[in-house]
C-alpha cells in the first residue's frame, strides 16, 4: 500500500465530516484546542505534507524559510494575509483558500451589524434586561432609518458586491470604491464608483470589504476618518488593521459617528480597550462566516483543495498560480 501522506489540521473544531473524508486519503495529526505557536508551526513546516491552517497561524517568512517537506498550506479562510505568499511561492508551497462559500454569511453579518448599530439593538437589549423598560415612550432608543440612505462599499469583491445587493435590496443607494469598476454592481444597483475621500464625504453607511495588503494597512486613518460625513456609521466585517483604531477612537469621542459595528481588529484578539466604553460601537468576535453552512463548505473546499494539491492536481483555489512555474 502506498504511503499516505501526512497533514496537520491546526484546530480540532473543523468539521468532522470533511476531516473523515480527508483522513481517508491522509494521514491527520490534530492540534490540540488552543493556538499553535511559532514553533511549533515550523515543526509543522519541516515534518508534514500539508497543513489545514487558520487564519490566525502566521506563516511569516521565518516560520516558512523552515519548510523543507511543507507542499501545500489549506487556509481555512478566504483572506490569506496570514501568509507570505512570495515566500511560500519562492518554497515552492501551495496555497489555497476558501472563496464564495462564505460570501453570503459574511454579507449578512454586514447587514446585521449595521442594523445594530443603526437601530441601537444591543443598548436597547441591555437597557431591558437592566429592567429599566417601564412601557412604551415616545423617545425610547431612537435611530436610524437606513432606506433612502446612502451605502458605501469599500472593496467590490465577492463578499462586498453581496453586501451592496443587500443593502440595495432595503432602499439604499449604494456608492463603491474600488481598483477595478464592478458592471455587474452597477447594473443591478446603479452603483457608482467613487474616489474614496468622495466615498467617505457622501456615504451614510461605510462597510470594509477590502483584503489586508500594505496598500490598505490604516487605509482609514486620522484624516479619512474625520471626512466621514458627520453621523455616518462604520462597519468592518473585513480585516481589522484597515481601520487605525487609536484614530477611530479619537473620531468617536469627537462625537463625528453615529457608531461602528465592527467584527475585526486591528490587533486581534486584542481589542483597543477604549472602544468597549462606547455604547454605540456593536463589537464581534470574527464571526463573519460564523454559520454552519458556510463553515461546512468551507471545510470541504479546503480539503479537497488539500487532495488535490498533494496529487500534484491544480486545486480548485489556488492563490498563488505563480507557483506552477516554481520547480
Ligand atoms: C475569512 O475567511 O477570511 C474570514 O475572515 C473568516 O471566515
Amino acid at each position: 500500500m502506498p504511503q499516505k501522506y501526512k497533514v496537520y489540521v491546526t484546530s480540532p473544531r473543523i468539521p468532522k465530516q470533511a476531516l473523515e473524508r480527508l483522513g481517508r486519503f491522509a494521514e491527520i495529526t490534530v492540534h490540540p484546542d488552543r493556538p499553535i505557536t511559532k514553533n511549533e508551526l515550523i515543526s509543522v513546516v519541516q515534518n508534514f505534507d500539508g497543513v489545514l491552517a487558520l487564519l490566525r497561524d502566521r506563516f511569516d517568512a521565518e516560520v516558512l524559510s523552515h519548510a523543507t517537506r511543507l507542499r501545500v498550506i489549506s487556509n481555512y479562510a478566504v483572506g490569506y494575509d496570514n501568509i507570505d505568499i512570495q515566500k511560500a511561492t519562492g518554497k515552492g508551497i501551495w496555497v489555497t483558500n476558501t472563496p464564495d462559500v462564505l460570501s453570503n454569511a459574511t454579507a449578512e453579518l454586514a447587514i446585521a451589524l449595521m442594523f445594530s448599530v443603526a437601530r441601537r439593538l444591543l443598548e436597547a437589549d441591555q437597557f431591558l434586561r437592566q429592567g429599566k423598560f417601564r412601557g412604551w415612550e415616545p423617545d425610547l432608543f431612537l435611530g436610524i432609518e437606513l432606506a433612502g440612505r446612502t451605502f458605501g462599499l469599500l472593496g467590490a469583491g465577492r463578499i462586498g458586491t453581496l453586501t451592496a445587493l443587500k443593502a440595495y435590496g432595503l432602499g439604499m443607494r449604494v456608492v463603491y470604491f474600488s481598483r477595478k469598476r464592478n458592471l455587474l454592481l452597477e447594473a443591478q444597483t446603479g452603483a457608482k464608483k467613487l474616489d474614496l475621500e468622495s466615498l467617505l464625504e457622501t456615504a451614510d453607511v461605510v462597510s470594509i470589504h477590502l483584503p489586508l495588503t500594505p496598500e490598505t494597512h490604516h487605509l482609514l486613518d486620522l484624516t479619512r476618518l474625520q471626512k466621514m460625513k458627520p453621523g455616518a456609521l462604520l462597519i468592518n466585517t473585513g480585516r481589522g488593521p484597515i481601520i487605525d483604531e487609536k484614530a477611530l477612537v479619537q473620531v468617536l469621542r469627537e462625537g463625528r459617528l453615529a457608531g461602528a459595528g465592527l467584527d475585526v481588529y486591528e490587533f486581534e484578539p486584542e481589542v483597543t480597550p477604549e472602544l468597549l466604553e462606547f455604547p454605540n460601537v456593536v463589537l464581534l468576535p470574527h464571526i463573519g462566516s460564523a454559520t454552519h453552512r458556510a463553515r461546512n463548505a468551507m471545510a470541504e473546499v479546503a480539503v479537497e483543495n488539500l487532495i488535490h494539491a498533494l496529487q500534484g492536481q491544480r486545486p480548485p483555489s489556488l492563490v498563488n498560480p505563480e507557483v506552477l512555474g516554481t520547480p
